[in-house]
């Protein structure tokens, strides 16, 4: 991981680590902070898989709203990974099929599922105005954030 990335999760470990603060505002700080640091990281949000239904719900996010709020399993970039468990990396989203557009500025995407105890209970879903605009370290960076959000679910 480049130096600025590894930087930038120890500093949201080290944040994450004040117990006083609800989950639910570290999870809105977390997306606020990837918004803020990371010019290519035009909106930021975590999905959760609902209790009785397959189906994602929005729980927090930085950046434009959008309507997207509940994704059935199976559907779009993250409906997908709901079920392939798997880092899903999009350069281009005009060349994806099973895509659902947030808006035409949208032109690349990743999203990384989150673990707890093995199981895939969510996922960080970012969008970019810029078409390639995640790499390897996004990767690696996420996919360790993710291991630090599920340490407080
Ligand atoms: N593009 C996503 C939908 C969620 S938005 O990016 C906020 C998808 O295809 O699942």
């Amino acid at each position: 991981m480049e130096p600025f990335y590894l930087k930038l999760l120890e500093d949201i470990r080290l944040s994450l680590k004040q117990s006083e603060i609800p989950t639910d505002k570290k999870l809105q700080w977390i997306c606020d902070t990837l918004c803020n640091q990371l010019p290519n990281y035009d909106w930021a949000g975590f999905y959760f898989h609902q209790k009785d239904k397959d189906e994602l719900y929005l729980k927090v996010f930085c950046g434009e709203p959008t309507e997207h709020t509940h994704i059935p399993f199976g559907k779009g970039i993250c409906g997908q990974v709901a079920l392939s468990n798997e880092t899903f990396l999009v350069p281009d989203v005009s060349l994806q099929d099973n895509y659902i557009s947030c808006g035409i500025t949208v032109k690349s995407e990743i999203v990384v599922p989150i673990f707890v105890n093995g199981k895939n209970i969510g996922q960080i879903d970012i969008d970019s105005h810029t078409k390639s605009a995640f790499d390897q370290n996004d990767v690696v960076f996420l996919e360790k954030l993710a291991t630090e959000v599920a340490q407080l679910l």
